[in-house]
């Protein structure tokens, strides 16, 4: 059988791997496609959380590779001649951001280049890039703003969501002067399964069941819009098969909370005292509040997210009670402080 041959990169990640789990192994999709799954596993990339799915299904490969890399990125394409690209992989931590922007910039911007540059010079008819990006890029809102929607101009405020625009400027850059076939979607926060317990929710659920302090930035009411990463990743692969060449989508969960509201919720479905909660010096050029608009998907794509916070919440809780092996595994390769 012919099967298009997709290179996906960053799937031993959060995302990604929920990618890898959900969207890759369906039926009809493992039937028509391939993927290489390349990622270079930095302390975010977990591999076993994926080293079954590849052993089991042959349409899957991996390949660790760094994007940064330009020459081997050039040559895996020159070889394996692909049909497209999902790309998710970067460093996705804003405070890492803060403590180290030149790794931010090698990787998301410079790594997303070396990826359009052999893009470009190998694509062939039907090739399309698809680029992960984020609600970031737009920058921050006020309380009562009208939520962000693609013409919003990208005004960013970390490092990591300057380097997030970088890439998403680059991809822009490749479609208009090489007229290569690209997407961008913009999500707002993941959570889910296999997410890395440095960002909010997965490091509230980790704390709090060891009866730790639960450190929340500032006075906690910043607001973030919550997308259940399964709905995310089938929001990116109906913009990967079914969106404009050239065009944003945004991808959000219809879910504002504030920071507080989440952790409150979190310690009473874990049944732990608020005393836990320990308010911390906010983060420098903390974003007040990300809400978005994703009327052109659910349009365009006929996508739209299906699983509301309180479901989606309590499956998580309920992935990281089932699976306490794993947090020990990745809490072996880091400290986890603060998040998202
Ligand atoms: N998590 C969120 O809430 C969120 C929200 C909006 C957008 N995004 C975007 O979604 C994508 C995935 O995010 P995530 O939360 O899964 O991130 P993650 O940090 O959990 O995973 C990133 C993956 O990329 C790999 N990687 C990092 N640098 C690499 C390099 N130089 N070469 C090859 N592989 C490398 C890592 O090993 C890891 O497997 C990112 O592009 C991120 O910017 C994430």
């Amino acid at each position: 059988m012919n099967r298009k041959k997709i290179l996906l990169t960053g799937a031993a990640g959060f995302i990604g791997a929920n990618f890898l789990k959900r969207i890759c192994l369906k039926k009809d999709i493992a039937e028509n496609y391939s993927f290489v799954v390349l990622d270079s596993l930095t302390y975010a990339g977990h591999f076993p959380s994926i080293e079954k799915d590849l052993q089991e299904n042959d349409h899957l490969s991996f390949v660790k590779m760094d994007i940064r890399e330009s020459e081997k990125i050039s040559q895996l394409f020159a070889e394996e001649s692909f049909d497209g690209v999902l790309h998710f992989a970067a460093e996705s931590h804003v405070d890492n951001s803060i403590k180290d922007p030149n790794l931010f910039v090698a990787t998301n911007v410079m790594g997303t280049l070396n990826l359009l540059r052999a893009s470009q010079e190998n694509a062939k008819e039907g090739f399309r890039f698809l680029h992960v990006s984020t609600d970031e890029v737009y920058g921050t809102l006020g309380e009562n703003d009208p939520a962000f929607c693609e013409e919003t101009p990208l005004a960013t405020n970390s490092p990591y969501s300057a380097s997030k625009a970088g890439s998403d400027l680059l991809v822009r850059s490749y479609f208009h002067t090489f007229g290569l076939d690209t997407v961008i979607t913009r999500c707002s926060n993941n959570y889910g399964p296999f997410q890395f317990p440095e960002k909010l929710i997965p490091l509230m659920i980790f704390r709090a069941q060891k009866d730790q302090e639960l450190p929340v930035y500032g006075d906690g009411r910043n607001i973030r819009d919550w997308i259940y990463v399964e709905d995310h990743n089938e929001g990116v692969w109906a913009a990967f098969t079914k969106g404009k060449a050239g065009e944003v989508y945004n991808l959000g969960g219809a879910s504002e909370k504030r920071n507080i509201e989440v952790v409150k919720t979190l310690l009473e479905k874990l049944k732990k005292p608020e005393s836990l909660i320990a308010y911390v010096e906010d983060r420098k050029g903390h974003d007040w509040r990300y809400a978005i608009n994703f009327s052109k998907a659910e349009r365009e794509l006929g996508w739209a997210p299906t699983v509301t916070f309180e479901a989606g919440l309590q499956k998580t809780i309920d992935w990281y009670i089932e699976n306490p092996s794993w947090i020990e595994e990745v809490e072996k390769k880091t400290k986890f402080n603060h998040y998202k």
